[in-house]
């Protein structure tokens, strides 16, 4: 099957979250499935794109409006990556470092879709199935089917699958014109509380909607930033599928970003020396138990009740924890757990920023990671702690819910129920205890490092998704 996936994002050309590492990893392995798969996101000025080459394979010009915009699409020479990765290159709009953030980011996206699609509809071969990736695609499905430029493609399968529902990229009626031509009777889809929603869109076009995992599709039923009711109707075509991980990238016996590397086996001391490096690099103690946030500081992620948490756990555990937290984001946020340096040096650090290595070497060196998210549709975070031996804390939300039960039911975590401070500080001390409890401490540490969640079996699902969708006739 000839698949394309959609994106904004695809690690390691361009990452904000955790939506890059799916777009990075669920292709290579329905590549090695045998379908042909190509990854298209845009071409921004990031650092595998100045660190890689690239073939122009089409150029072309869009129109958005009264704008027109010359595109090129650029093809990785190598397909080191494990599939085809395609990048559109539009310089006016996407030759910046960001990837998102910028005024226009409505015209960027839509340029990007519009100029994907072109190419896509130019080519010799029409693919079976365009996976869109949240809003930034999402106008894709409704173009496929209603734009008359597009008709050679009309009947190309899509899929939007749902990463964060709470972004949804909406526009004004007054932009309506930045579409390719389409007949107005079809106006309907892009409309929902008065604005045209590009999540709404998708969500109502496509032909199957996927979420990060069962328990998220589930919540958006009843909390979905406005598009709740869009849900309850789409339920039939709509599917959860817990994500997976690259295991080739995120394996602690190979990873070469650790200070040590360590299997099941070994982790007591690999653990052990790569915290002594962290340790060192932040002022910290190894001796006791490592608690770390690894994340964008923003309240869906619960970031807003790091700094109080933290502060209170340090004084509640007489100072006998570390915190280490790596991430950015919310500036008051940055601010208040910068400051809580003063009160507890040698047993707190902070990281502002995001730093790929050191994430991986955190996850290493932890013995528990933080993820209090008030949001969480899949969080990939607690499962590469798993995998690196490192036993997540957890509120009970979405992905989280699936993949961390609490050691109390025989499980592979510490879970609670709030988002609040004080649920945190009660799992903090409960994970206190259960580290001086090194006999079942180990068994939940590998409990955790030798639950399966690769790829392999997870890519099978959406494939199932894919030929249930291309044997469907349209009504
Ligand atoms: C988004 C979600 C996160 C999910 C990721 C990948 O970043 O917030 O929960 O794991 O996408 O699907």
């Amino acid at each position: 099957m000839e698949i394309f996936h959609i994106s904004a994002e695809c690690y390691p050309m361009a990452k904000v979250g955790g939506l890059a590492d799916v777009v990075g990893a669920l292709p290579k392995y329905q590549n090695k499935a045998g379908h042909q798969v190509r990854v298209v996101v845009p071409c921004y000025d990031t650092k595998f794109k100045k660190e890689n080459e690239f073939e122009c394979v089409h150029w072309g010009e869009i129109k958005l409006g009264s704008f027109d915009f010359p595109f090129s699409v650029l093809k990785e020479k190598t397909d080191k990556l494990g599939y085809e990765l395609y990048l559109i290159e539009i310089k006016e709009l996407f030759d910046r470092p960001n990837v998102y953030g910028y005024e226009d980011d409505i015209e960027r996206f839509l340029s990007f879709q519009i100029a994907a699609l072109d190419w896509i509809s130019a080519r010799a071969t029409v693919p079976d199935i365009i996976n869109c990736h949240d809003h930034h695609t999402g106008v894709i499905p409704f173009l496929i089917k209603y734009a008359y430029k597009y008709d050679k493609i009309k009947n190309v399968k899509t899929v939007i699958t749902i990463h964060n529902g709470l972004y949804q990229g909406w526009f004004g009626f007054d932009k309506l014109h930045y579409l390719p031509e389409f007949d107005l009777i079809h106006v309907g889809f892009l409309e929902w509380n008065n604005a045209i929603n590009s999540l709404a869109v998708g969500i109502k076009c496509a032909h199957a909607v996927t979420t990060v995992s069962p328990s998220y599709l589930n919540e958006i039923n009843y909390s979905a930033n406005g598009l709740e009711e869009l849900f309850k109707t789409v339920r039939s075509k709509s599917q959860g599928i817990l994500n997976g991980i690259d295991i080739e990238i995120w394996d602690p016996s190979t990873d070469k970003m650790l200070y040590e590397n360590y299997t099941t086996k070994t982790s007591g001391p690999g653990k052990q020396k790569n915290k002594e490096k962290i340790c060192e690099q932040f002022d910290l103690d190894p001796a006791k138990p490592l608690f770390s946030f690894i994340g964008r500081l923003f309240e869906e992620k619960g970031g807003d009740l790091l700094p109080q948490a933290s502060a209170l756990a340090l004084s509640e555990n007489f100072e006998n924890i570390n915190i280490l937290i790596l991430g950015s984001g919310n500036a008051e946020i940055e601010s208040q757990l910068t400051q809580l340096r003063n009160d507890y040096s040698g047993n707190y650090n902070v990281f502002i920023g995001y730093n790929e290595e050191l994430a991986h070497l955190i996850y290493a060196g932890s013995d528990f990671i933080l993820m209090p998210s008030r949001v969480e549709p899949c969080g990939l975070n607690q499962m590469y702690a798993l995998r690196y031996g490192t036993v997540p804390i957890v509120r009970r939300t979405g992905g989280l819910r699936d993949t961390v039960i609490d050691f109390g039911d025989d499980g592979n975590g510490i879970c609670h129920d709030q988002a609040s401070v004080g649920d945190i500080c009660y799992s903090i001390n409960r994970a206190v205890k259960l580290y001086d409890d090194k006999v079942n401490f180990n068994k939940i540490i590998e409990r955790g490092m030798t639950t399966d969640h690769s790829w392999e079996r997870v890519c099978e699902e959406y494939i199932k998704i894919y030929n249930l969708i291309i044997q469907q006739n349209e009504v």
